[in-house]
Protein backbone atom coordinates (compact mmCIF):
# COMPACT_ATOMS: atom_id res chain seq x y z
CA UNK A 1 0.00 0.00 0.00
CA UNK A 2 1.22 3.55 -0.78
CA UNK A 3 0.20 7.01 0.15
CA UNK A 4 -0.18 9.36 -2.35
CA UNK A 5 -0.41 13.21 -1.36
CA UNK A 6 -1.59 15.56 -3.60
CA UNK A 7 -1.64 19.32 -3.25
CA UNK A 8 -3.89 20.99 -5.34
CA UNK A 9 -6.14 24.37 -6.40
CA UNK A 10 -5.20 25.27 -2.73
CA UNK A 11 -5.86 22.06 -1.02
CA UNK A 12 -4.36 18.96 0.31
CA UNK A 13 -5.56 15.43 -0.21
CA UNK A 14 -4.02 12.14 1.14
CA UNK A 15 -5.43 8.52 -0.63
CA UNK A 16 -3.86 4.92 -0.01
CA UNK A 17 -3.33 3.42 -3.06
CA UNK A 18 -1.72 0.05 -4.59
CA UNK A 19 1.60 -0.14 -6.14
CA UNK A 20 2.02 -0.21 -9.68
CA UNK A 21 -0.76 2.62 -11.11
CA UNK A 22 0.41 6.20 -12.53
CA UNK A 23 0.05 9.38 -10.65
CA UNK A 24 -2.74 10.24 -13.21
CA UNK A 25 -4.98 7.32 -12.65
CA UNK A 26 -4.49 7.91 -8.86
CA UNK A 27 -5.39 11.22 -8.80
CA UNK A 28 -8.64 10.81 -11.34
CA UNK A 29 -9.60 8.01 -9.58
CA UNK A 30 -9.52 9.90 -6.69
CA UNK A 31 -11.37 13.10 -8.19
CA UNK A 32 -8.34 15.11 -8.07
CA UNK A 33 -8.85 17.09 -11.15
CA UNK A 34 -5.31 16.70 -13.42
CA UNK A 35 -5.20 17.73 -17.26
CA UNK A 36 -3.94 15.12 -19.13
CA UNK A 37 -4.94 15.89 -22.79
CA UNK A 38 -3.33 13.70 -24.75
CA UNK A 39 -5.19 10.79 -22.88
CA UNK A 40 -2.09 9.84 -20.50
CA UNK A 41 0.21 9.09 -23.34
CA UNK A 42 3.06 11.04 -22.68
CA UNK A 43 2.88 13.36 -25.30
CA UNK A 44 1.87 16.83 -24.09
CA UNK A 45 3.16 17.75 -20.54
CA UNK A 46 -0.14 18.99 -19.22
CA UNK A 47 0.04 16.24 -16.60
CA UNK A 48 2.93 17.31 -14.99
CA UNK A 49 3.35 17.49 -11.69
CA UNK A 50 6.05 18.55 -9.03
CA UNK A 51 7.30 16.00 -6.79
CA UNK A 52 7.73 17.37 -2.82
CA UNK A 53 8.96 13.77 -1.22
CA UNK A 54 9.26 10.49 -2.69
CA UNK A 55 10.99 10.53 -5.80
CA UNK A 56 12.74 7.08 -4.50
CA UNK A 57 9.07 5.71 -4.64
CA UNK A 58 8.64 6.39 -8.41
CA UNK A 59 9.44 4.18 -11.65
CA UNK A 60 12.57 5.84 -13.35
CA UNK A 61 11.95 8.40 -16.19
CA UNK A 62 11.17 6.64 -19.36
CA UNK A 63 11.94 7.06 -22.58
CA UNK A 64 8.59 9.55 -22.84
CA UNK A 65 10.05 11.65 -20.13
CA UNK A 66 13.26 11.56 -21.53
CA UNK A 67 12.45 12.91 -24.84
CA UNK A 68 10.25 15.77 -23.56
CA UNK A 69 12.87 17.42 -22.16
CA UNK A 70 11.92 18.25 -18.55
CA UNK A 71 14.17 19.91 -17.22
CA UNK A 72 13.81 19.98 -13.30
CA UNK A 73 14.64 17.17 -11.75
CA UNK A 74 11.72 17.34 -9.35
CA UNK A 75 9.14 17.30 -12.28
CA UNK A 76 7.73 14.43 -13.50
CA UNK A 77 4.94 13.49 -15.98
CA UNK A 78 1.91 12.06 -14.34
CA UNK A 79 0.86 9.70 -16.38
CA UNK A 80 4.40 8.08 -16.80
CA UNK A 81 5.35 7.86 -13.17
CA UNK A 82 4.08 4.72 -11.73
CA UNK A 83 4.02 4.30 -7.83
CA UNK A 84 6.04 1.88 -5.49
CA UNK A 85 6.07 3.69 -2.19
CA UNK A 86 4.57 6.82 -0.23
CA UNK A 87 4.97 10.44 -2.35
CA UNK A 88 3.93 13.89 -2.19
CA UNK A 89 3.33 16.14 -5.07
CA UNK A 90 2.05 18.79 -6.39
CA UNK A 91 -0.06 19.34 -9.62
CA UNK A 92 1.37 22.15 -12.01
CA UNK A 93 -2.05 24.07 -12.40
CA UNK A 94 -2.25 25.84 -15.82
S1 LIG B 1 -1.33 13.23 -20.08
FE1 LIG B 1 -0.17 13.95 -21.73
S2 LIG B 1 1.87 13.71 -21.06
FE2 LIG B 1 0.70 12.94 -19.44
Amino acid sequence: MARITFHYSGQIKTVETGHGKTLLQIALDNGIPMEHACGGNGFCTTCMCHVKKGMEALSPRNDREENMGIMDDLDRLSCQAQVNGDVEIEVVEY
